[in-house]
């Protein structure tokens, strides 16, 4: 198992381990990318280009997981892509910091660490380049997903405030780096 940084071409996998994940805001899982309007090949790839921190984690070459944030620079050129919450980071004023999109590991690799594994790459990346913090949300309403509040509260962010995007209420989440 290895964690490396993304490139253009593992978007259409990336994709498909979205689609897997994605559920229902009324679904009984405790954990998935809520009523998820799946991005296409092309947004993954653009957003994988335009940002150093997106990363996948490979089992005998094969992409099982991964990891998806973007520096500021970043949010304002994918901001086009109209993703309600990467417009709203786009537009935030605080410096040095960085938006934590998505983290996904295929179901049959779940519980094997591989999503903290991803994250502390994420922090100590984030670190060593100098920024101040680290933005996550998760939704909250209708769905809670006890799966990523506890990694996220296990690595150290904390809950700031909700975020209300159409039927979604999202918790926004901040790691002081
Ligand atoms: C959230 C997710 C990435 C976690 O990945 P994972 O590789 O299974 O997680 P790990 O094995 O590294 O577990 C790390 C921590 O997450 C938490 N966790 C993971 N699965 C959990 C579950 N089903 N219930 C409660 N906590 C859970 C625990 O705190 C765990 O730490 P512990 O093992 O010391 O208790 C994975 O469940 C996933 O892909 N979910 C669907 C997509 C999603 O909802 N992503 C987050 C929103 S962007």
């Amino acid at each position: 198992m290895e964690i490396i940084k993304a490139k253009a071409k593992d978007a259409k996998d990336i994709q498909k381990i979205i689609k897997e994940l994605t559920i229902p805001a009324n679904s009984k899982k405790d954990t998935g990318f809520v009523d998820y309007n799946i991005p296409k090949i092309g947004t993954i790839s653009n957003r994988i280009k335009n940002s150093n921190f997106c990363y996948v984690v490979l089992d005998r070459k094969k992409v099982i997981g991964f990891n998806m944030a973007y520096e500021q620079k970043a949010l304002r050129k994918l901001d086009k892509d109209r993703d309600p919450i990467i417009i709203y980071f786009s537009k935030e004023t605080e410096k040095d910091f960085i938006y934590w999109d998505l983290l996904g590991v295929a179901k049959h690799k779940q519980d094997q660490d591989l999503g903290s594994e991803l994250t502390k790459q994420l922090i100590s990346d984030a670190k060593a380049e100098g920024y101040k913090a680290i933005y996550a949300v998760i939704v909250e309403k209708p769905h809670y997903n006890p799966a990523s509040t506890s990694l996220l509260t296990k690595e150290g962010f904390s809950r700031k405030k909700a975020l209300k995007v159409r039927d979604l209420t999202f918790g926004i989440y901040k790691l002081k780096l």
